[in-house]
């Protein structure tokens, strides 16, 4: 991959893996189901427990992927949201909103939130880990299930996961998947895998403007087709093989390395915090904003230096003093050489808003 005409971020492109090797525990996880999406994940637990109880309302965090929320919303009624903050990791949830017929899916934020879960009487919990897979909170989850979208830790086309922990003590079954006759030439999940790993490939062998353009235009048709399809498509057994080879690979060993490099090198700022944790992996460099005009401010001088962030998200609307996150991607597919480039870039702007900002 040529990062001069890449650049930093976005989806992963096609790349050798084999020298990376497993966590050395992945007995944490008890049964588990693989999808095509997280989505699918989500859903497919909502059904499991419903077959063995009734459930009056389904809270989500107010805080939380807009997509998802809107893909979930369509499929059940009863759903209502709940605060809690996403950039303060020590902030819990208040359990008093909820009754024990209740169905709440915590989110690990960032991988560096651990949910603490009451003792005693109270609503079944899924726990979200998909921007924390493999990270302390999800292999130690006592939850009740969990889930995560695969694709955003591991270099696959398209993946989920739901599992019932061996930490938690919930006595409803995760029911295996549906077997499915699929029509291979129709399917849209089936294009949607074979869109993304195009434009994975793409990304890959990229070395012009053109091919960029290619590639960012197959991805998004996958991602329409995945956002368009509620129907739980079980994994077709050679894409299964696919996420399987990468499943408990210890890819957040590389974040934590790329991390310590660059908050070495990091200017501070009164524009941003930076949410971090000295014993957890978080999911990238995250950099949370008080005023969104400054945030936009920021990222467009990122992608003008071609690093390309997630904004997570902006759609939603918090009480909490700082309000919108950039996640600047620090994964495995970055060295000691690209950190220093990323901080100096991100140093150039902050003390440019320095300068702006002296009276
Ligand atoms: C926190 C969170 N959970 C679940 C999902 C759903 O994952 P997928 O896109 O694999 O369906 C997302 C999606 O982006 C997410 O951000």
């Amino acid at each position: 991959m040529q990062k001069n005409v890449i650049g930093y971020g976005s989806i992963f492109h096609q790349e050798d893996t084999s020298h990376i090797k497993n966590i050395l525990n992945p007995n944490f996880i008890g049964d588990y189901e693989l999808f095509y999406a997280g989505r699918y994940a989500i859903k497919h637990v909502i059904y499991s427990i419903f077959e063995h109880k009734s459930i009056n309302q389904i809270w989500l965090p107010n805080y939380y992927c807009p997509y998802v929320k809107n893909w979930l919303e369509q499929e059940f009624d009863a759903i209502k949201y709940y605060d809690n903050d996403p950039f303060d990791f020590k902030d819990q949830i208040d359990w008093s909103l909820f009754s024990t017929k209740d169905l709440v899916i915590a989110n690990n934020y960032w991988g560096i939130k651990e949910t603490n879960i009451p003792k005693g009487e109270r609503p079944i919990v899924i726990e979200d880990h998909s921007h924390g897979w493999l990270t302390k909170g999800c292999i130690e989850s006592p939850a009740d299930f969990c889930i995560a979208s695969l694709r955003k830790t591991i270099p696959v086309p398209l993946g989920g996961i739901a599992w019932k922990p061996l930490k938690g003590n919930c006595d409803i079954p995760l029911k295996p998947i549906k077997k499915k006759r699929i029509d291979s030439e129709t399917n849209p999940m089936l294009k949607s895998w074979d869109l993304i790993t195009n434009a994975m490939n793409v990304k890959a062998n990229c070395t012009n403007e053109e091919e960029k353009i290619a590639f960012l235009l197959s991805y998004s048709q996958g991602e329409t087709l995945l956002r368009n399809t509620l129907e739980i498509v079980p994994l077709l057994p050679q894409h299964k093989n696919v996420i399987r080879e990468e499943l408990f690979k210890d890819f957040n060993s590389f974040k934590r390395i790329n991390l310590t490099d660059i908050l070495k090198t990091l200017e501070p700022s009164k524009t941003f915090k930076v949410i971090t944790s000295n014993e957890k992996t978080p999911f990238g460099l995250l950099i949370a904003f008080k005023d969104w005009e400054l945030l936009t401010n920021f990222k467009q001088f990122l992608i003008t230096n071609m690093i390309y962030p997630a904004e997570l998200w902006p759609q939603n609307r918090i009480a909490q003093e700082y309000k919108f996150l950039l996640n600047i991607h620090l994964d495995f597919r970055y060295n000691d050489k690209d950190m220093e480039y990323v901080a100096k870039t991100i140093n150039q702007w902050t003390l440019q808003q320095a300068y702006i900002n002296i009276d």
